[in-house]
Order: C-alpha cells, then structure tokens, then sequence
C-alpha cells in the first residue's frame, strides 16, 4: 500500500477493459500483418503481379497508420494506466520482468525501425532487400508478443515461480506455448480480416474475386490454428482454475461463449461472402466482420482476466494489491499503518484499499443493492467474509475494527430506511428479500453453498432458533441483526418454502 489510490468513477474494469482490447486488437494486427505483407509480396513479385502490388503498397500505408500511430500510442496507454490503477501490479510485473520488459522494447524499436524502412522503401529498395526488411519487421513483433505473452500469461498461471520466484519458471509458465501459438492465430485471422477492409473498396471485378479470396483464406487459416490451440490453452490452465470459472463465474462462462458464437460468425461470413461471393464483399460486411472480430477479442481477453478472480497474479496478488504473503501481518496488525498516503478518513482509506478496486457503492459493480436497508453490524460481518461469499473475492484479511470502519463508510452512504420500505414489500415477499441481502451471497437455494437441506422442515420456533445462533455456525457466518419484522418474514418465507413456494 505504498502508492496513493486513484479513485475513478467509471470503474477500473471498465477503463483498463477499453484501453486494452482496442489496443490488442491493433496489435495483433501489426504482427500478422507484417507476415501477411511479406509471404503476399514475394508471391507477388514472383508472379508480376502488378495488381497485388499496388495493392499492397496501399495496405502498408494502412499498416503504418493503424499499427506504428494507434498500436504504439494504445500501447503507452495501456502502461499509463495499469501505473495507475494498480502500481502495485505494475510495480511487480516490473521488478520481475525487467529484462523481459527492456527486450521487448528493443524488439519495439526494431520493428518501428524496419515498418518505416519497409513503407518507403516501395521505390527506394531492391525488390530483395525490401522483402528482407519486411522480414525483420516480422520477426521483431513476433518476438514482442514471444515476450510480452511471457509475462502476460504468467499473472493467470505463474506456475514453478511461486515456489523458486525464478524469471524463467515465471516466463515459460503453463500456458506460455498454448497461448503464444493461440495469439498468433488471432495475428493471421486479423491480417486477413484488416487486409479484407481495404479490398472491400475496390470495384467488384475479376481482381478483387482473387483478392477477397486471397484475405478470405488468411483470416479462415488464423481460425483454424485458433481453434485446437485454444483448446489446449484451455487444458493448460489449473483444473482448480477454470472449474472454479465454470461453476462460480457466470459472466467469464458467458463471455467465453459469446467468443465461440462470434468464431462462428466470422467463419461463416468468410465462407459465405469471402470465399463463394467475393465481388459482394463491400465496406459494409468488411466493418461487420471486423466488428465480430473486436467482439471476438473483447470476449477472450474480459474471460482470461476474469476468471484469474480474485488475483490480478494467481495465488500471489489479489486484485487489490494486497499480497497473499502478507496476509498474517494484516490480521495481526491492519491494513492501517502500512496504508502510506493517508486521506485523514480512515473508513474511506480502508474501504479503497479493500474494495473499490473491484466495487463503487452507487456505480459500476455497485455495493447498494446488497447493503441498502440493512445496519452496521451486518456490513461489517459482510466485509470480514468476503472471502467466502459467491464472486470469488479476496479474502478481507484485516482486523475487526477495520472492518466496522469499512462499514460505518458504506452504511453513511446507503438507503437507510427499512428493507420493506425501500422495495415496497411485505410479508412472504419481504422474507423473499431478506433472504436475499442476508443469506443469499453466501447460501443460494439450489445453488451455491445450499444450506437449505439444513433448514427444511423446521418448524417456525426452529428457524428462530436458528437465526439466534447464527452467529456461531461458522467463522464468517453473521449474526442475525435484522428488526423483529424482518424476522418474521424471513421466518414466514423459509416456511412457505416447505409448501413448494417460490423460492
Ligand atoms: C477483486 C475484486 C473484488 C474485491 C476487491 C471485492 N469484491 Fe465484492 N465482488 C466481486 C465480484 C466479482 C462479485 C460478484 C458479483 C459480480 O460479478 O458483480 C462481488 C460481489 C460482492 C457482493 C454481492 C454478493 C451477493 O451476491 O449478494 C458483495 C456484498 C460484495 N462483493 C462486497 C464486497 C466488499 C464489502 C468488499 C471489500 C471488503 C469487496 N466486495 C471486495 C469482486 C470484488
Ligand atoms: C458471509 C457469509 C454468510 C452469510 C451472509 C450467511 N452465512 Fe450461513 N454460513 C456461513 C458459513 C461460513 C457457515 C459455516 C461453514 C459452512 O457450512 O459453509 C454457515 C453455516 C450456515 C448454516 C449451518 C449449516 C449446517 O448444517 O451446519 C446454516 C443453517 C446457515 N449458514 C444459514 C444461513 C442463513 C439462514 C443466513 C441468512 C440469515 C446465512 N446463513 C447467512 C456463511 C454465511
């Protein structure tokens, strides 16, 4: 806790999310286009293809445009804000991966070098060495993504480094080979589908047939290497990881399928408008399929940051920078004194660290829902069992007081008046509720952690009882300190259960 806390309004899933899939969806561009432009013109030259070539000369214009301008300036955004939503990540990836991060940038400069080498070297270079340019510039992104895939597939699987913290078990990690192989798939799918925007404008005669064909099967190949490396990076990762993912994670799980519709979308369009209509391949489709494409992208890469819930480094770093390591020194002595940049507001300097990296109380991933109407005690009770609760979030490893601090903040911020009142109910309806606010994070009827095996049945003098001593079924279980009516409805609601109510 050595850096101060940007407090952003939007969220930080949503901000870094955006930055982030427009720029690998530039950057992955740069790569595969650089092997496209280069296998394209030396087919090209061999064949004097005139037509190709003018072709291609217009798509590395493009290419410097979209990938040397957008890709780098994305990119340096990207550093930007990482720096400041989590610099203690960023600080980590850093002092882990110095030399990998001082390679990648020498490969950077290379390819920056040779792209431009390569742009105006059209006229100035023999048709040789301009194709060897074109070379150098490949082989230098692919050895940038070589590098940054290191370090990015370690925060999911950092395998052997947790134990030995050596640069090499963190790099060559689990999923290290499948995803390199994986990525570089979605580099040829995407030099087909950017190299299909430009042909899309040209007038539908016998060249463009050719040409739309040409991209079609690019971008199809990068599909199919897509397909099987995805299934073993899927293999690669921790059982432990992606059962959790499909048992506890809906929105990941949702997200992953959305990416295997919008695979399919763009197999068919290819299919259909690339490969048996390629005159009728306009701007029109181009921007859809390139629209599925981003929709692809957004799909995977919000899935693999996701499911490394509730880490932004497995098993190392929680996504609020607090280090698993760390954890008996904060339940001895707080989160407080080793919070540097202090507000004067503990409550609000608590409950950042804790949780508005993932949560804000009325916005994004709000908090209201699940606390409006409900009292201090309960937050609290809430805070300290976090770890627990569905969502796979980090554990709360602070004291007691910390946590009643955490929740004096919320409880000031919320709809204090009575659960009924707020949501106009009554009764079995109300019970409905309070089930929900009070049990339901922690106990889904028919789902997670079910306890209702353990409460069918009873009678209503029972259920009381067992309300009295919630408190003492479990470290992180709450007391029951709902009002008398709430009580009851919940009481009332538990029983209607027992008649084949609604749950
Ligand atoms: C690393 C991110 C992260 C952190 C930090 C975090 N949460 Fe969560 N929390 C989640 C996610 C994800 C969910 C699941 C709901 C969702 O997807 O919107 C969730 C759900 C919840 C829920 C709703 C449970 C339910 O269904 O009733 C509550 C309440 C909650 N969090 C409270 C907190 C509190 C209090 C803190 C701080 C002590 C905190 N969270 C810290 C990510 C986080
Ligand atoms: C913050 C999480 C949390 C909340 C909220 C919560 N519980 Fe629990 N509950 C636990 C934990 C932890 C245990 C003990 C370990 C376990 O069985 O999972 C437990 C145990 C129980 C048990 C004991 C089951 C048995 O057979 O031993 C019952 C019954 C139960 N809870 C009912 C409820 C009801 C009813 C509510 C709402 C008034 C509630 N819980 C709210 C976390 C919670």
């Amino acid at each position: 806790m050595n850096y101060p806390f940007w407090d952003v309004g939007i969220g930080y899933g949503l901000l870094m999310a955006g930055i982030a899939v427009v720029h690998v969806f530039v950057s992955h561009f740069a790569i595969g286009g650089g092997l496209y432009l280069v296998v394209a013109e030396t087919r090209a030259r061999k064949r004097n293809d005139k037509l190709m070539l003018e072709f291609l000369r217009k798509l590395s214009k493009f290419f410097v445009l979209v990938t040397v301008v957008f890709g780098a300036l994305t990119g340096v955004g990207i550093w930007f804000i990482i720096g400041l939503l989590n610099p203690t990540a960023t600080e980590a990836l850093i002092h882990n991966f110095v030399w990998g991060w001082a390679t990648e940038w020498t490969f950077f400069a290379i390819e920056i070098t040779a792209v431009l080498l390569y742009f105006y070297g059209w006229d100035r270079m023999t048709a040789r060495a301009h194709v060897i340019v074109g070379w150098i510039y490949f082989g230098a992104a692919w050895m940038s993504l070589f590098v940054i895939n290191g370090i990015i597939t370690f925060m999911l699987t950092p395998g052997d480094w947790l134990v030995t913290g050596s640069f090499w078990d963190g790099f060559f990690n689990p999923t290290f080979w499948s995803s390199l192989w994986l990525r570089t798939g979605v580099c040829i799918m995407l030099a087909g589908l950017y190299a299909l925007v430009i042909a899309s404008r040209y007038k539908a005669d016998d060249f463009k047939k050719v040409l739309v064909r040409y991209n079609a099967r690019w971008a199809l190949a990068g599909l199919v290497v897509m397909v099987p490396t995805f299934y073993w990076y899927w293999k690669s990762i921790p059982a432990a990881i992606t059962s959790t993912a499909l048992e506890m994670m809906p929105t990941p799980i949702a997200s992953l399928t959305g990416s295997f519709w919008n695979a399919g979308l763009i197999a068919v369009a290819l299919l259909l408008f690339g490969l048996i209509i390629p005159k009728k391949y306009n701007i029109v489709v181009a921007i859809i399929v390139m629209g599925f494409g981003l929709s692809w992208f957004a799909e995977y890469e919000w899935m693999r940051e996701s499911i490394r819930k509730p880490y932004v480094i497995s098993g190392h770093m929680y996504g609020n920078a607090l280090e698993v390591a760390r954890a008996d020194i904060y339940a001895e002595e707080g989160y407080l004194s080793w919070i540097v940049f202090r507000t004067g507001d503990d409550g609000a300097d608590l409950f950042r660290r804790a949780c508005r990296s993932c949560h804000t109380v009325g916005g994004y991933k709000a908090l209201e829902p699940a606390f409006d109407g409900t009292d201090r005690d309960f937050i609290a009770a809430i805070v300290r069992g976090t770890g627990v609760i569905k969502g796979n979030m980090p554990p709360f490893m602070g004291t007691q007081e910390e946590a009643e601090l955490i929740a004096a903040h919320i409880h000031a911020r919320l709809d204090n008046r009575h659960l009924g009142e707020i949501y106009g109910l009554g009764g079995v309806e109300l019970g409905r509720k309070v089930y929900r606010v009070r049990c339901g994070g922690c106990h889904e009827i028919g789902g997670y952690n079910d306890k209702w095996e353990s409460l069918a049945g009873l009678t209503a003098d029972d259920l009381g009882g067992i309300l009295d001593m919630a408190g003492e079924f479990g470290d992180e279980m709450p007391d029951f300190t709902g009002d008398e009516t709430e009580r009851q409805a919940l009481v009332e609601y538990l029983l209607s259960l027992n008649e084949g109510g609604t749950r």
